[in-house]
């Protein structure tokens, strides 16, 4: 619809049409009201217009019906606003159930992204059309943002913790991805693109030239290698919790507060591990500050999400009652 008009980036998500509708509707109401004040303003000056120097105005008392529609007429007009814009943004934000996970790392001055099967990018995103896809993210250094024009959706990456977008792609093609938060002296280098595939050719590419296996696997590696396996017993036999069915569930902490166990929560508890403490443990578990990339640490956490135990097994069982 507005393809004719370089102003605006494609429609290529599910989002971008609601977005644009909501915001066309914003510009459409304003330049309404724009135009008839301003036409209103013209005709009053020239129909009331008098030479004579000592003119005074009539005296007015006020009109009640005039006051109260234009107080009334604004209210409803700023809450079909608010409520239109609440639905929109309550789906901006909350990714669907089975999405399609990517990580992504900013960092001055390009942007990392990681399939999950083990596929890494720099500055470029393949996915693929029709599928949600859900982009978890951090920043190694400064403020970055994340944005997608064409998918109508941005985030701001912010050291020390994930933030997240979604989109699903409804177009083939190519598109920009920016920064879109200054972040020193080549920000404005700091782009690439996003190309938009069928899913099999998604899938090719997806399994063309992966080097170390996947994400989760290379977790587990990393598990085994750092000796995270001798305190986190999957029997929950260890000094420290089985991190068994962990991901996803409450976990109440020493300080009788709960968690839910999330990406952040994992990060922070192989960064800062003092921080939050699962109730019934002790304090133990040494800092990996510094010692693991970015990336290492997602393989864990992908590996952490890995870990179920089949339902009605022995060890689920005995998750059940801790
Ligand atoms: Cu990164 Cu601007």
């Amino acid at each position: 619809m507005f393809s004719g008009i370089p102003l605006f980036p494609e429609q290529a998500s599910t989002l971008a049409p609601r977005v644009d509708n909501l915001y066309f509707f914003i510009v459409a109401v304003t330049a309404f009201f724009a135009i008839a004040v301003t036409v209103v303003v013209i005709i009053f000056a020239v129909k009331y217009r008098t030479d004579d120097p000592l003119a005074v105005g009539e005296r007015i008392h006020g009109s009640i019906p005039l006051e109260l529609a234009w107080s009334i007429i604004p209210f409803i007009i700023s809450i079909v606003i608010f409520a239109w814009a609440s639905d929109v943004f309550f789906d901006l934000v909350r990714p669907p159930d089975q999405t399609l996970e990517i990580y992504a790392t900013g960092k001055r001055w390009m942007w990392k992204f990681q399939h999950i099967d083990g596929q890494n990018e720099i500055n470029e995103l393949h996915v693929p059309i029709g599928r949600d896809v859900k982009v978890t993210f951090t920043s190694e250094d400064v403020l970055h943002s994340l944005f997608f024009p064409a998918f109508r959706t941005k985030a701001d990456a912010i050291p020390g913790r994930y933030s997240s977008v979604w989109f699903k792609p409804t177009k083939l093609g190519e598109y920009h991805l920016f920064c879109a938060e200054y972040c020193g002296t080549r920000h404005s280098g700091m782009v690439g693109k996003v190309v938009v595939m069928e899913p099999a050719a998604y899938q090719a590419w997806l399994t063309g030239g992966v080097v170390g296996g996947s994400l989760s696997k290379r977790g587990e590696q990393l598990f085994n290698d750092l000796s995270c396996n001798t305190c986190h017993r999957n029997d929950g036999s260890g000094r420290g919790p089985s991190l068994v069915n962990k991901f996803g569930a409450p976990q109440e902490l020493t300080d009788g507060t709960t968690v839910t166990v999330d990406e952040s929560y994992v990060r922070e508890s192989i960064l800062t591990p003092q921080l939050k403490v699962a109730a019934g443990f002790n304090p133990l578990m040494p800092t990996f500050q510094g010692l693991l990339s970015e990336e290492s640490v997602r393989a864990l956490i992908e590996y952490v999400k890995t870990l179920k135990a089949p339902a009605g097994s022995a060890s689920a069982a005995a998750q059940e009652n801790r």
